[in-house]
């Protein structure tokens, strides 16, 4: 813990500073082959293996763009909350292509992730086509992600034949499986919108093996981000995060 930079005023960072260092490329400079940016090797030493535990999420689609999320988090359960991340600043590198094997990559870059917030990221994407469907991954060194799909939203003044969605609420953890989840993923949604109460700050135990932790009501922020962490490892709700772009109230 020799590096102060867990404690850096966060004021001074926002999402657009963050996003500074971003680089989008052209379709056709991509297609040359160009990699993944070679700095990314040089902040990956001290990263745990398989850090991406968490998955990978999309949300907020506009006509032209998408946030892009996903957490380092090699050891998600961490009682610290901090998901067993080294306390300093790791550059993350994301990529999105038109297609699922990420052959046609038309926007790549780079974002830090950060210990004051817990190694998340959120990837604003500019210059995406409408109402299209987009793939896309994260790298730190060696480790890639899952490959996430999303949807950007219709062009404005276009009425689109179809424009499907899923409500979800009140995802209770210790209450049960997320059945529903799996179901959303086998339809053809454009989005989900999640009204509320995406964890509980409650002790519940219930379902054996979705007891909450930490096994206490949440009251510090260490405690949130482990009870943020243990619902963001189930499967379903990872699936259903990568298969679609979200809007979280
Ligand atoms: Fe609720």
């Amino acid at each position: 813990m020799g590096e102060t930079a867990g404690d850096r005023p966060r004021a001074a960072v926002s999402r657009r500073t963050l996003l500074g260092g971003a680089v989008a490329l052209t379709g056709a400079a991509v297609a040359l082959g160009a990699p993944w940016m070679r700095v990314a090797d040089a902040t990956a030493p001290g990263v745990p293996a398989s850090p991406f535990t968490l998955g990978v999420a999309s949300g907020d689609p506009t006509p032209d763009g998408v946030v892009l999320w996903t957490r380092l988090a090699p050891d998600p359960l961490a009682p610290d909350g901090r998901g067993g991340m080294p306390a300093r600043p790791v550059l993350v590198e994301w990529e999105v292509a038109e297609d699922a094997g990420l052959r046609r990559v038309i926007a790549r870059g780079s974002a830090v992730a950060r210990p004051e917030d817990t190694h998340a990221v959120h990837v604003e994407v500019a210059g995406l086509r409408p109402a299209a469907d987009h793939f896309y991954r994260f790298r730190v060194g060696t480790e890639t992600s899952a490959i996430g799909r999303t949807r950007t939203a219709p062009a404005p003044g276009t009425k689109p034949e179809r424009f499907a969605f899923a409500i979800a609420s009140c995802q209770s953890r210790p209450d049960g499986y997320y059945n529903a989840y799996a179901g959303m993923v086998r339809d053809d949604l454009d989005l989900v919108v999640f009204l509320g109460d995406y964890i509980y700050e409650s002790a519940a135990s219930g379902v054996p093996g979705r007891s909450h932790l930490p096994a206490r009501e949440t009251t510090t922020l260490a405690d949130y981000r482990l009870r943020h962490s243990q619902y963001k490892t189930d499967p379903d709700l990872q699936a259903a995060h990568a298969a679609f772009p979200w809007v979280v109230t």
